[in-house]
């Protein structure tokens, strides 16, 4: 059986630097549309290194369809300025509080900074998204999410005309928020990794899974099914496919302080047909759609092409155990879609 989707768009990739870089940018390339490109490894504070980094991502795609959407880092040093001047290469900027993530040590230490609010000022005013990783640094590991949930309406209640995407949301709780509480200029990107696992597939099930742990870490039962409800059913056009392709090298993670990332570029397409299609619904496909290839574009103010379409087949696809030294999501699992 073959099917086909409107070509999707991954709202939140990580590719890195170098030569890692080199190999995890055709994988997204091939596959996605567009990538909403994080700006943490290496970082992108300003114009000129947004535009510099985009400029080689652009040649290792080597697909001149593929299309980057470069985002900064916002530190403490970030200067409205700063903002006006990457306003045509960058389509977001990015809030890590500080040493929640993978290297987040100068991200934001006080949301309520008075130069941080002025730089939020003029991202509403030239139109730039502000993408949140919504996690409070000092709250206990499964509080978090929650805990930075009151900084994040807080900067939506300051600012009536800033667009926020609440990036790869764990919790039943940001679900709701999103969905009945926030104004219309609130989504959230959910990975597929969070679709799938909850807190025991990391360490729950005898013994520690270095390549499924991620910030955030996954959550309870029950939130896993929220975040299913979400993605499946949700009709509000504001909640979208962001991976959260994180890679690192194996050694990284499987080591006595491992490192936070799930790689998923290379099996994420095929996991959510597969994830769409258990879902029951008959039209699981142009559900996917929606949530993967039409939401994230649409929010962005971005057009959709419904004629650029890409074909996934069935027939046991075994992934690989490792590529380019990173051990990819269900490495070793023979899994039913691969892209044709
Ligand atoms: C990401 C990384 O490694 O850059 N890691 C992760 O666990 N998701 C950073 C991030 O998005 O938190
Ligand atoms: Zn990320």
């Amino acid at each position: 059986m073959r099917l086909s989707l409107i070509r999707p768009s991954d709202m939140h990739v990580h590719f890195r630097d170098g030569a890692m870089l080199r190999d995890v940018v055709p994988q997204t390339a091939a596959q996605f549309r567009r990538a909403v490109v994080m700006p943490n490894v290496p970082p992108i504070e300003t114009a000129d290194d947004a535009r510099a980094y985009e400029r080689k991502i652009r040649e290792a795609a080597g697909d001149a369809a593929f299309r980057p959407l470069m985002t900064l880092k916002l530190t403490h040093r970030t200067t409205p300025a700063m903002i006006r001047d990457a306003r045509d290469v960058a389509v977001a900027a990015k809030l890590y509080p500080a040493g929640v993530t993978t290297a987040s040590h100068d991200g934001i230490g006080d949301p309520d900074d008075p130069g941080l609010l002025a730089v939020f000022e003029e991202m509403q005013r030239v139109g730039m998204i502000l993408c949140i990783h919504g996690e409070a640094p000092d709250a206990f590991v499964l509080d978090r999410e929650a805990t930075y949930l009151d900084v994040v309406r807080r900067i939506v209640g300051r600012f009536p005309g800033l667009k926020v995407v609440m990036e790869h949301i764990t919790t039943a709780a940001s679900a709701r928020y999103v969905e009945e509480e926030a104004p219309a200029r609130i989504a959230a990107t959910i990975t597929v990794h969070h679709l799938v696992h909850t807190l025991d597939d990391v360490i729950g099930k005898g013994g520690i899974r270095p390549h499924h742990f991620c910030y955030p870490v996954p959550k309870r039962p029950e939130d896993l099914r929220a975040l299913r409800r979400a993605a499946f059913h949700s009709t509000s056009g504001r909640i979208f496919f962001g991976s959260d392709t994180a890679p690192h090298p194996k050694g990284a993670k499987e080591s006595a302080c491992g490192c936070a990332g799930v790689y998923s570029a290379p099996v994420a397409l095929p996991t959510l047909v597969e994830l769409f299609l258990e879902s029951g619904r008959e039209d699981a496909i142009r559900r996917l759609e929606a949530f993967a290839s039409t939401n994230g574009p649409r929010f962005y103010g971005l057009p959709v092409d419904e004629s650029d379409t890409i074909s996934l087949e069935d027939g046991p696809w075994t992934v690989p155990a490792e590529m380019g030294g990173v051990v990819p999501f269900r490495a070793g699992e023979t899994i039913p879609w691969r892209v044709a």
